[in-house]
């Protein structure tokens, strides 16, 4: 295992690239399952999660060929060999789930492991099941596995989603493409993700309107056919690098940055202190004069602030002015990093789902542990500011949604880098 060192106290000035978002590229690689012609992915990101859907989609029969360095996936299902979702590969990456519904869509059967929790919280699957049930497809679990059939192909259906959750509205919605008839769902997801899932889905043929707003209509194709699409600005990546400048001093600009994907988080970074200012090649980003100030954070389903950015904010806010709440109400489990922030000196309280951060003048460098892929981030982020140098171990788990990180901070000046552990 690697970890990465940290010297803190320099700013940063400079530019970062942004790239492909994981949680786009994670839905859109299994839509390549829904047509038997290639389906090919632009901009994609570099990350150990898109080798994991890889290796998951290549045990499906699904090619997948990587050129120039893995910004372009060129994904070829001409036939499924495979309808199994192995536990194996499932267990590594949640959104492994998402082959179920292209596969059931596509060949009216496939057999996926359940997914299992992870560090975060439980993350069930319950509304994926019952809105595939609501499209009649007849599912067993047993032996950990879901057992999925559609004999007779699946049929649209008005299904209303008990939670807006980004996953169940992905596979719901690759599902009902090749559905017969039409399909409504309501109370979906709004992320930017799935705005670009229903793109690139209309770009293979599918009759798709409504994304970006609570409910989606879906008429049903006989088929799919291939397509080229660009895979949207990740606006996570984009969101951590913007709290860099903030956090440790200087001035960044983020290539490829929109403003219109965070509008909620850069309200939130602006009331601590950001100036974030739009440029012809993306968001440059720098802190007023005096320290970062307190805000409170809920995070919200989209268009609200993003949960994927608590622990960034927490790491920020733990050098307020002030004292800040954070309340998380997406997943039960995510204030991991908070004891790691602790051992830095931050003063934060956890109660369930609400952390109180009283902000310091500065934080210590020390040991630490990552734990899930956005605590790891936000131990980096408070590094780059605390006093002395900060240790960060088991950062496999940064290598699932940041690519390339020490290069990107190394060419704005900080002193970052990485060693085997
Ligand atoms: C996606 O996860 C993202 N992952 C997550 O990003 C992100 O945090 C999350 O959406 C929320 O925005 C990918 O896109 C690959 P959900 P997903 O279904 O689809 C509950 C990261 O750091 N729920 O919206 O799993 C669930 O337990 C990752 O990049 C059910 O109860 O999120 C959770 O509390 C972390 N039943 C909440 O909804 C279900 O059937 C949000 O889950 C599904 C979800």
């Amino acid at each position: 295992m690697d970890k990465i060192i940290v010297e803190g106290g320099v700013p940063l000035n400079g530019k970062i690239s942004i790239a492909g978002a994981k949680n786009a590229c994670l839905t859109l690689m299994p839509a390549a399952l829904l047509t038997d012609e290639p389906l090919t992915l632009t901009n994609a990101p570099r990350l150990s999660d898109i080798s994991t859907m890889t290796e998951l989609l290549e045990s499906l029969g699904c090619e997948v060929a990587s050129l120039q360095d893995g910004k372009v996936l060129v994904l070829g299902a001409e036939t499924i060999s495979n309808h199994t979702a192995d536990y194996d590969i499932v267990r590594k990456m949640r959104a492994s789930i998402l082959v179920l519904g292209p596969m059931l869509a596509r060949d009216g059967h496939a057999v996926v492991s359940l997914p299992g929790g992870c560090a975060i919280g439980a993350r069930p699957v319950d509304i994926h099941l019952k809105g595939l049930e609501a499209l009649g497809a007849v599912l067993d679990l047993r032996d950990g596995y879901i057992h999925a059939k559609a004999p007779n192909g699946l049929i649209g259906a008005t299904y209303e989603l008990p939670f807006a959750s980004v996953g169940g509205t992905e596979n719901l919605l690759m599902a009902a493409t090749l559905a017969k008839g039409t399909t409504i769902l309501k109370n979906v997801a709004r992320e930017p993700e799935i705005v670009d899932l229903a793109e690139c889905l209309r770009a293979m043929g599918a009759d798709i309107s409504g994304e970006g707003t609570d409910t989606l209509t879906i008429k049903g194709v006989a088929k799919l056919h291939g397509a080229t699409h660009r895979v949207v600005t990740d606006r996570i990546e984009l969101g951590t690098y913007m709290i860099a400048p903030v956090i440790a001093g200087g001035e960044v600009e983020l290539i490829g940055g929109r403003r219109d994907l965070l509008e909620a988080f850069c309200t939130k970074l602006e009331a601590a202190g950001a100036i974030i200012t739009e440029t012809d090649a993306g968001l440059k980003v720098s802190r007023r004069a005096g320290r970062i100030q307190p805000v409170d954070i809920v995070t919200e389903v989209h268009p609200g602030f993003p949960t994927d950015l608590q622990a960034q904010m927490m790491a920020l806010l733990s050098f307020a002015d002030g004292t800040s709440v954070l309340e998380e109400r997406i997943f039960e489990n995510r204030f991991m990093h908070a004891p790691e922030l602790q051992r830095m000196g931050a003063k934060i309280e956890v109660h369930g789902g609400v952390a109180t951060v009283t902000g310091s003048e500065t934080l210590k460098g020390a040991r630490v542990m990552a734990t899930d892929l956005r605590a790891s981030v936000s131990l980096i982020l408070a590094a780059l500011a605390a006093e002395g140098e900060t240790v960060v171990s088991r950062v496999y788990h940064l290598d699932r949604g940041y690519e390339h990180l020490v290069r990107k901070m190394t060419a704005c000046g900080a002193k970052i880098r990485r060693e085997k552990e």
